[in-house]
């Protein structure tokens, strides 16, 4: 590490608190799938800034409405409409099965209002107040705040924070008799998963696992909520990670790479859910967010979907997602005791590795390629969604050196 980013890290030991355990790594600007720190080294970013990215950095489509729209209007709040909001509904709609779209500003945001929508579906619309359960799956993860750390199955992330959010019961991801046992009580409100658990270690589902829930929710009353903050935007090689398995949630959640980097998030619904956070006639407003929906993020969304589209992305990301995950086969065929096990859809990946993984991160590290963990011990690749076949290969490569040194 060089002088401007050692003297900036230590001035962040003083000034900023101390949640984060950032790599050592003070990044300046990016183009593409690289990024270059404030000392001028340059880096492979497989991170995208935790899947958002998609487009990668300084997309000049993407920075030139960005742009636009910073020097057309930037914010009006929610007392007003404005029209990157409406049309950036209408992106999301065009595209899923959602009727309605509520914009906030994170993953977290949107589903602390899902779960308010749910709740209040169930008790305003479907006359069931008595049905208040939130049921999760252990390993999920959906966000930070004080509603859904208590939605989120890895205790880690709940310790200290008591008293949370309740009734909340935990089953395992992929089973369906247990998903069937805790329904069958009749006090289900939601049931809220991940198509693919990220954060958790990319999980994909057990074949028919959605498909079953969801025929589980209809016959139960309980409302499916997908979580496609990680999975949504186009990562897994379709809009929505719901469209891998053709099981249309009622509701879902998108964050993440809907802004392609600048902050939004968005809760998509069915007309039938959407119900659960309109107003009711003369009644206080339900939900609300200053910032949600405003000008410049829907700006930036629309942006993210029409350049998707224009690019041939999505194409782009399930051939790059093949080629990734062939080579990552590749890596634990050549390392067995060192790669256990490849995961994953599209460009979301992981290879379950048998070192210490903050090890293995910090060796590829030093060799140019920057990698995120996801779990306890799964190596994740979530590049931007114009990673080249070189860069795949750079990346891979300096993973396999890694492992072949342990
Ligand atoms: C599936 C999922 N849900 C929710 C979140 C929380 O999003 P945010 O950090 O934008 O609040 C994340 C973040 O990693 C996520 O992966």
């Amino acid at each position: 590490m060089t002088a401007r980013s050692s003297a900036l890290i230590a001035l962040s030991e003083r000034v900023l608190v101390k949640n984060y355990r950032q790599q050592p790594v003070v990044l300046e600007r990016g183009r593409g799938a690289e990024v270059w720190d404030v000392d001028g080294r340059r880096y492979l970013d497989m991170t995208a800034g935790i899947a958002v990215c998609c487009l990668g950095h300084s997309h000049p489509g993407y920075t030139a409405r960005v742009t636009e729209q910073l020097t057309r209007l930037v914010h009006v709040s929610n007392l007003f409409f404005n029209e990157q909001q409406i049309l950036a509904a209408q992106a999301i709609t065009d595209r899923s099965f959602a009727d309605r779209v509520f914009f906030c500003n994170s993953g977290a945001e949107a589903n602390e209002a899902a779960l308010k929508l749910a709740r209040r579906y169930q008790a305003v619309v479907a006359g069931k107040p008595e049905r208040t359960t939130i049921v999760a799956t252990h390993g999920s993860f959906h966000g930070r705040s004080i509603g859904t750390v208590a939605i989120t199955g890895q205790p880690k992330y709940r310790e200290g924070f008591g008293p949370l959010l309740e009734p909340v019961e935990f089953v395992p991801y992929g089973d369906l008799e247990a998903a069937r046992a805790v329904l069958a009580k009749g006090t289900a409100c939601a049931f809220i998963l991940e198509p693919i658990q990220a954060e958790g270690g990319i999980v994909v589902p057990p074949e028919g696992y959605l498909a079953g829930l969801r025929a589980l929710c209809d016959d139960t009353g309980t409302v499916l909520v997908f979580d496609e903050v990680q999975t949504g935007m186009g990562r897994t090689g379709t809009w929505f990670g719901y469209q891998q398995d053709e099981v249309v949630p009622d509701v879902m959640t998108l964050a993440k790479g809907l802004g392609g980097g600048i902050p939004i998030g968005a809760v998509a619904a069915s007309e039938k859910l959407a119900a659960g956070l309109a107003a009711q006639p003369g009644g206080a407003v339900p939900h609300a967010s200053t910032f949600g929906g405003n000008p410049l993020a829907c700006a930036a969304s629309r942006a993210v979907f029409d350049i998707i589209e224009a690019e041939g992305l999505l194409e782009r990301v399930a051939a790059a997602g093949d080629y990734l995950g062939q080579r990552l086969t590749g890596l634990v065929k050549k390392y067995p005791t060192a790669a256990l096990e490849t995961r994953g859809r599209g460009l979301l990946r992981g290879v379950r590795v048998a070192g210490t993984p903050a090890t293995v991160i910090t060796k590829c590290r030093d060799k140019g390629v920057l990698l995120s963990i996801a779990g306890a011990d799964v190596i994740r690749f979530a590049p931007p969604f114009v990673i080249e076949r070189a860069h795949v290969d750079e990346a891979v490569d300096a993973l396999g050196a890694v492992l072949a040194e342990s």
